[in-house]
C-alpha cells in the first residue's frame, strides 16, 4: 500500500497522465495558474535565481527538503534538498540518463557526452575515452604549461588595465583565459592572449560555430546566418593534415583530445558531426564554469581583505618572490579551502545544471517517482541548509580546516558541486586544478579591493546554463609589494 507521501506525490504527478477531458482542463488551467502565480514551481523554473525559490518551496512543505513533485505541462518533475535523497538520485542507474531538450537535439547535443543515454556504448566509449586520455591525472599534470603560462599572461592583462583604466573588470579576462586554456588543453592550439581581448573571444567563437559546420545552424539561428558556418570544420582539417604529414605526437598523453577522438575505431568510431558535438559540449562546459567560479572566488577576495591576507602569507610562505608553479598548488591548504568555500556558498551549477531521467519507475525516499520523470538535485540547498551546514551563510575557508575536511568530488552529498555517480562531472580535476593555480596566481602578484566606493559588491545571482554574478565585478588589483 502506498505511505502517505507516495499519495501525495501521485496525487501530484498523475494528472499529467489522464486521457480525461475534464481532467486535462483541470490540468490545463492549473498549469497556466502555476506559471502565472508568483510562487508556483512552474514559476520557479523560469526564475533568474529558482534554486532559491525552489530551496524555500521545499522547506515550506512537509517532508520537501526530502523530496517536492510538480508538473510543468507534460513534464513531471521532482526536486531534492536533501543529502541522502540527492545520493539515490544522483547514484543510482535508474536515473542515469537526461531528458534531452528539442534544442539540444537541434544543436546534435544529444550525442554529445552530457546527453547521450548512459546505457548506449556511444556514451560509454566517450566517457572511457575521455577519462583514459583527457582528464587522467597524468595529463592534466601535462597541461600545467598552459595554465601556468595563460595565468601569468591573465597577471600581465590585469596589470595593463590597471594602468589603463585604474580598475579591472575581471570577467572579460576570466572568459578570456579559460576558454583560452580549454582550447589548448581539448584542441591542441594555443591563442595569442596579447591580441585585443575582443578580437581574441569573437575568433574563438567562431571557431567554435565552424565546429558545428556540417549542421546547418543557420536554420534554427537565423542571426548567425551572415557567419557562413558551413563547410569543413577547420580544427578537423588542420589535425587531419597533420596526420597525413605524420605529425601526431607518439606520447598518448601530449596528444590533444581531437587527435584521440580521430583515433576511435569500430563501433566507437565518431561521426564527423557526433565529433563535432562532443569538442563543442567541452567548449561550453569547461570555459563557461571555471570562468564564472573565479569570479566569485574573487568577489570573496575582494570582500573579504582578512582570508584574502591570510591566504597571501600562506603564498609567501611557499612560494616567496619566485613565479608560482603548478606543484606549489598541493602545497597551499588554505587557498584549495578558499576555493572549496566558495563552491559551496557559489556553486556554478546550483541545481547540477542538467537534470536526470528516471527511465523506470524508482523509490527516492519515502516516494514512489515514476518512470519518465525529470530529477533534479538542489545542491544550493542543500549547502545552503543550516541542518547541514553550521553558519552557512558566512564565508569561512577555515570550517574545512578546523572543523571537518569535506571532499567535493561526489563521495559526499553535502557538498557535491560536480555531481555524483556515473554521470559526475569528467572535467572535475582539471576544473580544480585550474581554478587552484589561478586564484594562486592572482592573489601572489596583486591585493584585490572593491572598486565601488565604499567598498561593496553587488553579490546578486543570475542563474543561465550556470549561476553567474549579476552585475560584473569590477576591482583595483595593487602589486603587492612582496613581488620582485
Ligand atoms: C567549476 C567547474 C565545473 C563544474 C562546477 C562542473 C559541474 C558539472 C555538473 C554538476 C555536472 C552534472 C553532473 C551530474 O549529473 O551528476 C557536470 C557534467 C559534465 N561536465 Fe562539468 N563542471 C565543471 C567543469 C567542467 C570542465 C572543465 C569540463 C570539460 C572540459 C566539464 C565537462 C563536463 C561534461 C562533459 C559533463 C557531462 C557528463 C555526462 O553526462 O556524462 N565540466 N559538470
Amino acid at each position: 500500500m502506498a505511505s502517505d507521501h507516495e499519495d501525495s506525490l501521485l496525487l501530484l504527478l498523475l494528472p499529467t497522465t489522464s486521457p480525461l477531458p475534464t481532467l486535462l482542463a483541470v490540468f490545463l488551467l492549473a498549469t497556466v495558474l502555476l506559471w502565472l502565480s508568483p510562487g508556483g514551481p512552474a514559476w520557479a523554473l523560469s526564475s533568474p535565481v529558482a534554486h532559491c525559490t525552489l530551496a524555500a518551496l521545499s522547506s515550506a512543505a512537509d517532508g520537501g527538503k526530502a523530496l517536492i513533485a510538480f508538473s510543468v505541462g507534460l513534464t513531471r518533475f521532482v526536486v531534492s534538498s536533501h543529502p541522502d535523497t540527492a545520493r539515490e538520485i544522483l547514484t543510482s542507474p535508474t536515473f542515469g540518463d537526461r531528458p534531452v531538450k528539442d534544442a539540444a537535439r537541434h544543436l546534435l547535443f544529444h550525442r554529445a557526452m552530457g546527453f547521450a543515454p548512459s546505457g548506449d556504448a556511444h556514451w560509454r566509449g566517450l566517457r572511457r575515452r575521455a577519462a583514459a586520455h583527457l582528464f587522467v591525472q597524468r595529463r592534466v599534470a601535462g597541461a600545467a604549461h598552459h595554465r601556468v603560462s595563460i595565468g601569468e599572461a591573465m597577471l600581465s592583462d590585469v596589470s595593463a588595465d590597471m594602468a589603463r583604466h585604474g580598475e579591472v573588470s575581471l570577467r572579460r579576462l576570466l572568459h578570456a583565459a579559460s576558454l583560452n586554456h580549454i582550447m589548448a588543453t581539448v584542441f591542441g592550439k594555443r591563442y595569442d592572449l596579447a591580441r585585443p581581448e575582443g578580437v581574441l573571444l569573437d575568433e574563438m567563437v567562431t571557431e567554435g560555430y565552424d565546429l558545428l559546420g556540417t549542421f546547418n545552424w543557420a536554420d534554427h539561428l537565423p542571426l548567425i546566418k551572415f557567419l557562413d558556418l558551413q563547410g569543413v570544420p577547420p580544427v578537423q582539417r588542420e589535425h587531419r593534415a597533420r596526420r597525413a604529414n605524420g605529425g601526431v605526437d607518439d606520447d598518448e598523453f601530449l596528444a590533444d583530445f581531437v587527435d584521440v577522438l580521430l583515433d576511435l575505431e569500430g563501433e566507437e568510431k565518431l561521426s564527423d558531426s557526433d565529433m563535432i558535438a562532443v569538442l563543442w559540449e567541452m567548449i561550453f562546459r569547461g570555459a563557461d564554469t571555471v570562468a564564472i567560479l573565479m569570479e566569485w572566488i574573487m568577489t570573496r577576495m575582494a570582500l573579504h581583505p582578512d582570508i584574502q591576507a591570510k591566504a597571501q602569507s600562506e603564498l609567501d610562505a611557499v612560494v616567496g618572490t619566485r613565479s608560482i608553479a603548478d606543484d606549489d598548488v598541493v602545497n597551499l591548504p588554505y587557498v584549495q579551502s578558499i576555493v572549496k568555500e566558495t563552491l559551496r556558498m557559489h556553486a556554478p551549477g546550483p541545481l547540477l545544471s542538467w537534470a536526470r531521467l528516471a527511465i523506470h519507475d524508482a523509490h527516492v525516499g519515502a516516494h514512489l517517482v515514476p518512470a519518465g520523470t525529470t530529477a533534479m538535485v538542489n545542491m544550493w540547498a542543500i549547502a545552503h541548509d543550516p541542518a547541514v551546514w553550521a553558519e552557512p551563510e558566512e564565508f569561512r575557508p577555515e570550517r574545512f580546516q578546523e572543523e571537518e575536511d569535506v571532499s567535493v568530488l561526489g563521495s559526499d552529498l553535502r557538498l557535491a558541486p560536480f555531481g555524483a555517480g556515473r554521470r559526475v562531472c569528467p572535467g572535475k580535476m582539471l576544473a580544480l586544478a585550474t581554478t587552484h593555480l589561478w586564484v594562486a596566481q592572482l592573489l601572489h602578484r596583486f591585493e584585490w579591493a572593491p572598486a565601488a566606493a565604499g567598498g561593496g559588491v553587488d553579490l546578486s545571482e543570475r542563474l543561465n546554463m550556470s549561476l553567474e554574478m549579476a552585475s560584473p565585478l569590477v576591482c583595483k588589483a595593487v602589486p603587492r609589494s612582496q613581488q620582485a
